[in-house]
């Protein structure tokens, strides 16, 4: 970069270190404390923008080889080994931001060795490391030949052919396998993405963009390091015409597949319904295909560089907000919450991404990749370096002028990080959980109680001191009273069944990371990361079966009258009406007899309301749907 726009290295050094204070706070703290992922988030930042849309930006290295050493199309030769460090930054970065986005770093060599082939993910993952290695390899002779090993260079050339085509093929596979990744969700993603057609979507728009974003390179090259923007006039710009052509020929395909695929598919009725999503959507269309389309079709847009740059900006845009939309806010309505990232996992994806920038900019000044001119900018730079006061010269020699303007970046940059990132200290809200309510315990003198579960008017008169009375006054309670909250005794029957018809779920998962945590006296920076231990083993497979049994802990403090053997039993509180006829009818049918009461487990006992009825009308009908329908009039 020359020197004028030398401000955009400097930039890229203070996100760079930005990005590194947070690459610490996530490995110190995990991805809980650090990221505002959850279930109903799992893919964030790090795997959809980094990752996804990442290796789908950096397609080009495959096209162009394939232009060239496929077609024979001898044409883009310079372009060649441009679109392979592309290839390589973005796989480099890709690989880089995964590597911290799953939850055990140090395991991403796993499926190396543990082979799950059932697996999409599998099979990118092996499909992104190999492609990665052929960039690695069809990049290298560049560096072997300055470090004057051009035997091994030769060697290298001569292969070529063979590593492109593997390449070509990795390529390929693994574009596609990442959209099937997303095939397994047709209830969760929105239908105006979700289609089976979705690696047809990922492969085509990922090459067309792939290309345009090759020719953006090149056109930003000129404007950075050869001191002048490209002109139409240039020996250069007919080749970028044709390979802008080609990308808006696949762009145009693309575009094709995917307008027949929303009509047969009847998701264009999404499209009109005026929600956000169709805005959404109809934005993401226009950027990533209409708009490269019509410019490179258009022939006065086609001959100016500054719009075939716009154009090729507007195809790499519209890429990026396709695979957020596939893998982030295209499930947003059925997950009925918005993720939003934490500042955190903006710093590491933007951090990544300045790396890439930097490595890009540092071979691009240093190695013959766009030219082989390398040699006479260099020496420029030294004569036009700016002539100072002697103290900052020796600085400047001392440090080296990139040494010390990264290091002034890091001064700034490390401190502002470390307060806004911190992850103690922006994530505690959520880490203790809302303790269980106090019992209202003036209740328990009431006399008579009106059971009314779901406020449906069809109200229980229960007369709770007559039947305390009966049952033994104080040891009466455990015969209906089973089991409390923490802490608590006889908690009314509603705040665990909690739902008239179904059973409700009353385990909170990750209320219990930092209660356990409190409990055991756990201790660490982050206590509640600990917790996991006290009730999942090690070895075992996290999971229901598995875990510690809930009275382990609960037996003395929930007060349990029987105990519960099924592993999430006592997690499941069955629903109210279960629960009150469970606990009221079997009683009352078991003592009819010996109180001589018939009458005592007929609905109207308890259903006072069905008294005023006469017996013709309630006998005329099976009684249970009596009572509902009593209930709906
Ligand atoms: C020993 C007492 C008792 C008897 C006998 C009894 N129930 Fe219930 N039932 C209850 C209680 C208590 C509730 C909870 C009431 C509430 O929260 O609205 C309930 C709830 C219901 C509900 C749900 C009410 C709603 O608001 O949705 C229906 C329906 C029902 N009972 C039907 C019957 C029928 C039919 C019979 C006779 C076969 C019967 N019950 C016998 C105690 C009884
Ligand atoms: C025959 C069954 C039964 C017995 C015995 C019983 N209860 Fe209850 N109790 C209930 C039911 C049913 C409720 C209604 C709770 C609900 O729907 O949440 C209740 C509610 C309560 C409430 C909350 C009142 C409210 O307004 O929410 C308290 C407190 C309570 N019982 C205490 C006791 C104590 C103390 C004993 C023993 C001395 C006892 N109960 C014995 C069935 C019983
Ligand atoms: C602390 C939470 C909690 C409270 C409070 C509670 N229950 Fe339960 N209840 C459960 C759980 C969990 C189950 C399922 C596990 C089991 O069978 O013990 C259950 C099961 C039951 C069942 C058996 C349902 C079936 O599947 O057959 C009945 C009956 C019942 N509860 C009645 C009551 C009554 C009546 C009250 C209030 C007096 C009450 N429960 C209060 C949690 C609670
Ligand atoms: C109080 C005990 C307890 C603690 C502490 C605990 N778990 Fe669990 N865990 C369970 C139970 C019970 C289940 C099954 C119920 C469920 O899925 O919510 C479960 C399920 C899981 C599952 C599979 C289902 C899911 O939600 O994805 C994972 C993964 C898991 N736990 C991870 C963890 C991690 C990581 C920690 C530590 C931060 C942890 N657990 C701490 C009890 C616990
Ligand atoms: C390792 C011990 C441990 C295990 C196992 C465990 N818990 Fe807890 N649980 C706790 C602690 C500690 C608290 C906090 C108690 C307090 O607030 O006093 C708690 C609180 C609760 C609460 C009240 C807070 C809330 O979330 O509303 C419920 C309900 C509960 N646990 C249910 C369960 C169920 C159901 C299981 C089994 C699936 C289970 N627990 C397993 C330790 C445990
Ligand atoms: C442990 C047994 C038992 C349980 C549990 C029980 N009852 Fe009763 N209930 C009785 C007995 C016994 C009587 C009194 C019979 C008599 O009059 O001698 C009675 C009387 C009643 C009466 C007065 C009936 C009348 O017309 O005189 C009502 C109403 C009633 N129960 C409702 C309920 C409700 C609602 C529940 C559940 C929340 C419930 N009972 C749970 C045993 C039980």
């Amino acid at each position: 970069v020359n020197e004028e726009n030398r401000w955009i290295k400097d930039v890229l050094w203070f996100f760079v270190f930005v990005g590194l204070l947070s690459i610490v706070f996530r490995l110190w703290s995990g991805l809980g404390a650090t990221t505002n992922l959850s279930d109903a988030a799992p893919w964030g930042l790090w795997k959809i923008l980094n990752m996804v849309a990442g290796v789908a930006l950096s397609t080009g290295g495959f096209t162009v080889g394939f232009l060239v050493y496929g077609l024979k199309l001898e044409r883009f030769r310079p372009l060649v080994k441009p679109a392979i460090l592309i290839a390589f930054l973005g796989y480099g970065s890709s690989v880089f931001a995964l590597t911290l986005d799953i939850g055990l770093p140090h395991r991403i060599w796993h499926p190396l060795v543990m082979w799950n082939e059932h697996s999409f993910l599998f099979e990118v993952a092996w499909c992104v490391m190999l492609y990665f290695t052929v960039t690695i390899i069809e990049l290298s002779p560049t560096f072997l030949e300055r470090m004057g090993l051009a035997r091994l260079a030769g060697f290298l050339h001569r292969i070529a052919f063979g590593v492109v085509v593997t390449g070509i093929a990795l390529s390929s596979l693994h574009h596609s396998s990442l959209g099937s990744l997303f095939l397994v969700t047709p209830q969760r993603l929105h239908p105006l993405w979700y289609t089976s057609l979705l690696p047809i979507h990922f492969i085509l728009s990922a090459m067309g963009a792939g290309i345009m974003v090759v020719v953006l390179a090149r056109i930003l090259f000129a404007r950075w390091f050869e001191h002048r923007p490209i002109a139409a006039g240039d020996r250069t710009f007919p080749m970028l015409q044709s390979l802008a052509s080609i990308g808006a020929a696949v762009l145009t395909g693309y575009l094709a597949i995917r307008i027949v695929d929303l009509m047969a598919s009847g998701a264009w009725r999404h499209l009109v319904a005026g929600t956000w999503e169709s805005w959404l959507y109809a934005i993401e269309l226009l950027a990533s295909a209409v708009i490269p389309v019509a410019f490179v079709a258009i022939p006065s847009t086609r001959r100016s560089p500054p719009a075939l740059a716009f154009a090729s900006t507007s195809a790499a845009f519209g890429l990026v907000l396709n695979r957020l939309d596939v893998g982030i806010f295209g499930y947003f309505s059925d997950a009925k919450t918005a993720y939003l990232p934490s500042l955190n996992e903006w710093a590491l994806s933007l951090g990544v991404l300045a790396a890439a920038g930097l490595v890009f900019f540092h071979v691009v000044e240093n190695y013959a990749i766009f030219d082989d001119d390398w040699k006479r900018r260099r020496i420029a730079r030294r004569e036009f370096m700016p002539n100072f006061d002697r103290a900052s010269r020796v600085w400047l020699r001392a440090l080296g002028g990139e040494l010390n303007r990264a290091s002034l970046a890091a001064v700034f940059a490390i401190p502002v990080a470390w307060v806004l990132l911190y992850p103690a200290a922006s994530s505690t809200d959520r880490l203790t959980p809302s303790p269980a309510t106090a019992p209202i315990a003036l209740d328990a003198e009431r006399a008579v109680l009106r059971i009314d579960g779901n406020r449906g008017g069809m109200a229980t008169v229960f007369p709770h001191r007559e039947h305390q009375d009966r049952l033994g006054r104080k040891d009466s309670c455990v015969h209906c009273h089973h089991l409390s909250l923490p802490g608590d005794h006889s908690t009314p029957c509603s705040r665990c069944h909690r739902d008239m018809e179904r059973a409700s779920f009353l385990f909170r998962h990750e209320a219990h990371f930092s209660a356990v945590a409190a409990s055991e006296g756990l201790t660490g920076w982050i206590r509640s990361n600990h917790s996991c231990g006290e009730c999942h083993e090690p070895a075992d497979a996290r999971g229901p079966d598995t875990a510690k049994p809930c009275l382990d802990c609960h037996r003395k403090d929930m007060a349990p009258t029987r105990d519960i053997v099924a592993p999430l039993g006592m997690a499941h509180a069955a629903g109210y009406r279960e629960a009150m006829h469970g606990t009221c009818r079997a009683c009352h049918q078991k003592e009819r007899d010996r109180a001589e009461r018939p009458d005592l487990a007929e609905c109207a006992t308890c259903h006072q309301s069905l008294r005023s009825l006469s017996p013709m009308t309630v006998a005329a009908r099976p009684t249970e749907f009596a009572v509902t329908d009593i209930l709906r009039r």
